[in-house]
């Protein structure tokens, strides 16, 4: 009964030294012998060490069940559920925009396009000027300047590049200019800055046809449907001819039924592009005689904004998850 009732190392301990102790009852008893007659003196004393080891084992036991269970209590108390749901690791995932320039890449570097890079601190001369925008030209007004210091400025788009390449390498050439751009313009579909993507081929009997190829397989690669395109007239001073690239809308179908997207035209402007004018190929001294090309140019907000519905360019720059998640 006692031991039952023990439940820790200290009163099994405490028992122990009562009966087996040196004042202990089975002591004491061991003790007594002597004043027992000698006849009787075999058989107690043969029962009291009989008693002894059956108490002995019998403390054994029990010390030895408290220690399980304590131990076991232990585990118990610290265990790792190993059923329980981990924390979830949320996967990271490309932003809509980096998503979009990269599908603009990969597509235009499976046609051949080489991914160049131009500085966005620029001066004057090449964001201007070398593409046929001399000082006084009412072309530079559209660009909404950020001025630096001497001379220098925010690159207003990415055309810089064109000149930059055609500056160090001779021609044939065929490559793509991503990055930013930098503009003072600011409301639901103009960012102070976005992205632009810049292609420029150059060869030896370029044309018309050529561009119009390039960027119909492009933007349908792009969209991942057939949409139709349509090249309107438009002015760029560093090229000439010059058109303004539209894609059938991918809102409405281009029915243009209450369309607030392409506002009822059933077109979307997707981008600018023409065939480069002499006046360009002049300041980095390739002979127009001998050579022609093509350049186009294209915002990636707008692409991303079309493809995939949205209505406001800060939403892009906002980091906010609930919109970035749906991605
Ligand atoms: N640089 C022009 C802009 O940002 C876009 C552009 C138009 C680029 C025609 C071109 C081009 O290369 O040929 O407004």
């Amino acid at each position: 009964m006692r031991l039952r009732a023990s439940t820790d190392g200290a009163s099994l301990e405490a028992l122990r030294v009562e009966y087996l102790g040196k004042k202990g009852r089975l002591t004491g008893a061991l003790r007594a012998l002597g004043t027992l007659a000698v006849s009787e003196r075999p058989v107690f004393g043969q029962r009291v060490n009989r008693a002894k080891e059956v108490l002995e084992a019998a403390l054994a036991v029990r010390g030895e069940e408290l220690r399980m269970r304590q131990r076991e209590a232990a585990l118990q108390g610290s265990a790792v559920d190993v059923t329980l749901p981990g924390f979830g690791a949320a996967p990271g995932r490309p932003h809509p925009l980096t998503r979009t320039l990269t599908d603009i890449c990969d597509v235009l570097g499976g046609m051949g396009f080489t991914v160049v890079e131009g500085p966005e601190v620029e001066d004057d001369y090449h964001n201007f000027e070398a593409l046929n925008m001399p000082a006084d030209h009412p072309a530079r007004d559209m660009q909404d300047t950020f001025f630096v210091d001497d001379g220098r400025v925010l690159r207003t788009h990415t055309s810089p590049v064109q000149i930059r390449v055609m500056e160090r390498q001779p021609p044939p050439l065929r490559i793509i200019a991503p990055g930013a751009v930098y503009r003072n313009d600011d409301d639901a579909t103009h960012s102070p800055m976005f992205h632009q993507v810049e292609g420029l081929m150059v060869d030896r009997n370029v044309t018309f046809a050529h561009l119009k190829g390039v960027l119909t397989t492009f933007l349908r690669k792009v969209f991942e449907r057939d949409v139709s395109v349509r090249l309107r007239p438009s002015f760029f001073p560093f090229t000439e001819p010059s058109a303004e690239v539209d894609v059938g809308c991918v809102v409405c179908g281009q029915s243009g039924r209450q369309c607030r997207v392409c506002k009822g035209t059933g077109w979307l402007e997707i981008l600018g592009a023409g065939m480069i004018d002499p006046a360009v190929f002049a300041h980095v001294g390739y002979d127009p005689e001998e050579y022609s090309g093509f350049a186009f140019g294209v915002g990636v907000e707008r692409v991303a904004m079309l493809k995939y519905g949205i209505d406001d360019i800060r939403l892009f720059y906002g980091g906010d998850l609930r919109f970035l998640r749906q991605f």
